[in-house]
């Protein structure tokens, strides 16, 4: 974390250094966040809204619910502020084609062979991310639901992740679908101007909370995952670290896709071959393969 002095930025509330610098370690500690001084202004327009929402009087309140004995549903409102949940269906379009070209074929032969396959969204926001990938697997095994295939989506946020599950959304974002999934994929939903996803899709998709900085209760090995536009939250020592986990619990063959600003970076470098723009294949003579038992970092 950067201990620099901190910018100052004035208004409704006080908002002193050291309390800047409470949440700063807060969010890093608790989300990986790196909250870097340049960040002040934004962390406190973002935090002065849930001030008024609690009706609070103060940051110092602010800070007291937080590290209070209540404070973990918080500090997840918290991070909601402080980091955004964009997202859309078939995001970065050249992943998902890479995923169809390079990951299906053998994933859908092995799990026709009675394999197991797995795929990992992790950082799934409100779900278009694992329900397009669903798509994919549909689209080439349109009978995926009789063999072991599952897409585990993951966010820290309890409130998108319920979004998600809900698999509800606006009609216009329809429009962003190819025209044949438009039409096999997705249904009206009850409530007019909204749309869903076929029960054929949905069920492909299983959704837990998971903070990628903690503990992971996942099994591998996955055949591919996606960890898109998350760590650009993190610092360089933490997308490292993140880079690092997902290497072993990848299948020899398996794919890394992450987000269009983010890189690979530091010894996790050679744990990995680059694909292409922001996808990479596990480099099976580094990563260690660890992956048939739960893992506990
Ligand atoms: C911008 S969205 C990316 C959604 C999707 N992966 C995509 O690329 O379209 C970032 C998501 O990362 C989640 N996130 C942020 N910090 C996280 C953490 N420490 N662990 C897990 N998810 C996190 C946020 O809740 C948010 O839903």
């Amino acid at each position: 974390m950067n201990t620099q002095a901190v910018p100052d930025v004035s208004g409704e509330f006080d908002f002193s250094d050291a309390q800047f610098k409470v949440i700063a370690q807060l969010a890093y500690e608790n989300f990986g966040l790196d909250l870097q001084p340049a960040k002040r202004s934004l962390v406190y327009s973002r935090l002065t809204r849930r001030l008024r929402a609690l009706r609070l009087p103060n940051f110092k309140s602010y800070l007291d619910l937080l590290t209070g004995p209540d404070g973990a549903a918080e500090q997840s409102e918290m991070l909601s502020a402080l980091t955004t949940n964009v997202t859309h269906f078939f995001r970065e379009k050249h992943h998902f084609d890479q995923f169809r070209d390079l990951i299906l074929p053998e994933a859908i032969k092995s799990a026709r062979n009675g394999g197991r396959v797995r795929f990992w969204s992790a950082g799934c926001s409100a779900g278009q991310e694992p329900y397009s990938i669903a798509m994919c697997v549909l689209e080439a095994c349109p009978d995926a639901a009789r063999y072991d295939i599952r897409i585990l989506a993951t966010d820290v946020d309890p409130v998108i992740l319920a979004r998600a599950k809900a698999g509800l959304y606006l009609s216009e974002e329809r429009d962003s679908l190819p025209a044949d999934h438009k039409d096999r994929m997705t249904i009206a939903a009850d409530r007019p101007g909204e749309f869903t996803l076929v029960p054929e899709v949905k069920n492909l998709v299983q959704f837990g909370l998971l903070n990628l900085v903690k503990e992971w209760p996942v099994r591998g090995p996955f055949q591919a995952i996606f960890c898109r536009n998350v760590a650009i939250y993190f610092d360089k020592l933490t997308q490292a670290r993140l880079w690092s986990r997902f290497a072993p619990l990848l299948e020899t063959e398996g794919m890394l896709f992450i987000g269009h600003s983010e890189r690979i970076s530091g010894p996790a470098i050679s744990l990995f071959n680059s694909t292409g723009i922001t996808s990479y294949r596990r480099n099976a003579q580094k990563a260690e393969m660890t992956s048939k038992t739960e893992i506990s970092r």
